[in-house]
């Protein structure tokens, strides 16, 4: 006898119907799955037959065929364990009563019987959402608070394949408790405020956040620099509801959204380490996943020991830079992930890191590994990163110093303005809505530089000589500023701070 059970599996960050087609025949005992299964569907017998048999159901010794549909699509994950479990009771005509048919049925089983949370739930339901008429979604429990941000799809859910089967035998399926919660931003507690002293590298991070502008810490171990780029999330703008179901959905493909916990409408905060390879970085494997760049896609990148970092791998950010986007080509099809966010990279002033801090004791390094230090942020970082900004270590008084500094909450309101101003000139462009996104030669022509900060920005251009990019760079910085401060025009002041912040081959300042 033959059963189909709808599911449905996830292809980048986009969800697309898979039917679950289960025909049980007379013969050997034997079990087949076809539809380009990946290992952990292929392992799925082991599990729905155990399932089954704890659930007190029968595992007939017959021929079970089971189709994954479209089958010319690679299908990963465990989600199916469930759709093919409620294929088997069908085939088998151990369910009955009650119907199947409205159903679209997601979930991974334990070898009791319980219902266990997969990946990829909410770009799910965000794709039932839109067919009409909608199904019912049956996930586990502990999937619900994500599936439950999509409010106009119903949604089922049991603890066990066997209350489940109970449900669709009386057609009436668990629904959980409407709760519908909207992402939430609870925050981690943590505030710009924090931070004693350190103006100039709060004023860089304030700059960045309205601007969208990658920003480089240079400073010595302890100058609170990794403290510093944490907060950044903290004075960026509040996520409007479409971003965060957006950053949702990329958590949930990587399987990194908590089970049985609403998801938080924060800003991601990502820090990967050095070593991390360029696949990690930009995505890929099977699937395939999601990258770094991916997952703080409307946050911040925060890589730390940024020199360290291979050349390949620097390399690797410069579409998602671009674009805000990275393409994984595959031999299929390639899979878009969305990769918008505010890189912060930091690094120690020189190998031994105590160049230039007058508490720490003096700097043990030569004159050239200091220079061979400091190039190592030319080249592939410096076309990368709008600013740069030297973070010296707090000397003890002012970490002492009990007035406090201010709040995020303060500096956010003035980076919102700053971008309401941005979306207001950017209306009409497609993919821009701040200046690190704009082409520099558009801002030149349609910024409202005015004569005397063109002048300043000419002749600096051409005593630091810097390269059209590198000129580029100082100008949308100083937009931002100009934009900070609600000036329609850019002056001389602002391309003045925006050259003290200019990141060039040198490393250096003005
Ligand atoms: N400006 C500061 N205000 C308050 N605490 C600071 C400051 N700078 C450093 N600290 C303290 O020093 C610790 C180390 O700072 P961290 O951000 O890790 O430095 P870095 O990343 O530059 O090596 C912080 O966790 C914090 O306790
Ligand atoms: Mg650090």
């Amino acid at each position: 006898m033959l059963a189909a059970i709808a599911s449905a599996a996830v292809v980048g960050i986009d969800a697309y119907h898979v039917l679950v087609e289960v025909d049980v025949a007379a013969g050997l005992p034997q079990w087949t799955i076809v539809g380009l299964p990946a290992g952990a569907v292929k392992e799925s017998r082991e599990r729905v037959s155990a399932a089954l048999t704890n659930s007190g159901f029968q595992v007939p010794p017959r021929r079970v065929t089971i189709n994954l549909a479209p089958a010319d699509t690679r299908k990963d994950g465990t989600a199916f364990d469930l759709p093919i479990a409620l294929g088997l009771l069908v085939a088998t005509g151990q369910l009955r009563n009650g119907s199947t048919d409205s159903l679209v049925a997601l979930g991974e089983l334990g070898l009791d019987g319980s219902l266990r949370s997969v990946r990829g739930v909410l770009p799910v339901a965000r794709l039932l959402a839109r067919g009409s008429p909608t199904p019912t979604l049956v996930v586990a429990p502990a999937n619900v608070p994500e599936a439950a941000l999509v409010s106009s799809l119903r949604l089922g859910a049991a603890p066990t394949l066997a209350t489940l089967v109970d449900g669709i035998r009386r057609e009436d399926i668990p629904r959980p408790a409407a709760s519908c919660e909207r992402p939430v931003e609870n925050a981690e507690g943590i505030d710009m405020a924090d931070v004693a002293g350190q103006p100039l590298a709060k004023r860089a991070l304030e700059i960045a956040a309205a601007g969208g502008h990658a920003v480089l810490m240079v400073g010595p171990p302890g100058a609170g620099k990794t403290m510093l780029a944490r907060r950044l999330p903290t004075i960026l703008p509040a996520l409007g509801e479409a971003e965060a179901l957006e950053v949702v959905a990329i958590h949930s493909v990587a399987g990194l959204v908590p089970p049985g916990e609403p998801p938080t409408g924060r800003r991601p905060f990502r820090a990967p380490h050095h070593t991390l390879s360029a696949a990690a970085l930009i995505g890929g494997g099977s699937g395939p996943r999601p990258g770094e760049v991916s997952l703080a896609h409307h946050g911040v990148l925060f890589l730390d020991e940024l020199q360290e970092m291979p050349r390949h791998v620097l390399d690797a950010l410069r579409q998602p830079l671009e674009e805000g986007r990275v393409v994984i080509a595959r031999a299929a099809r390639s899979v878009n992930f969305p990769a918008r966010f505010t890189l912060v990279g930091a690094m120690n002033p020189c190998p031994c890191g105590r160049a230039g801090s007058a508490d720490r004791g003096a700097c043990t390094c030569s004159a050239l590994d200091v220079a061979r230090h400091q190039s190592r942020i030319s080249g592939p970082l410096a076309d990368r990163i709008d600013m740069t900004v030297r973070v010296p270590a707090v000397p003890l008084h002012t970490l002492a110093d009990a007035t406090r500094a201010e709040p995020s909450t303060a500096i956010r309101q003035r980076v919102e303005m700053a971008r309401a101003r941005q979306e207001l000139r950017y209306r009409s462009f497609a993919l821009v809505t701040c200046n690190a996104h704009v082409h520099g030669r558009w801002l030149d022509a349609h910024g409202g530089l005015d004569a005397g900060a063109r002048d300043l920005l000419a002749s600096a251009a051409g005593r630091l000589r810097l390269s059209a990019r590198g000129y580029h760079r100082v100008l949308k910085v100083a937009r931002t500023i100009a934009d900070l401060d609600g000036d329609a025009t850019i002056l001389r002041p602002h391309v003045a701070e925006a050259l003290h912040f200019r990141t060039d081959s040198s490393g250096g300042h003005a």
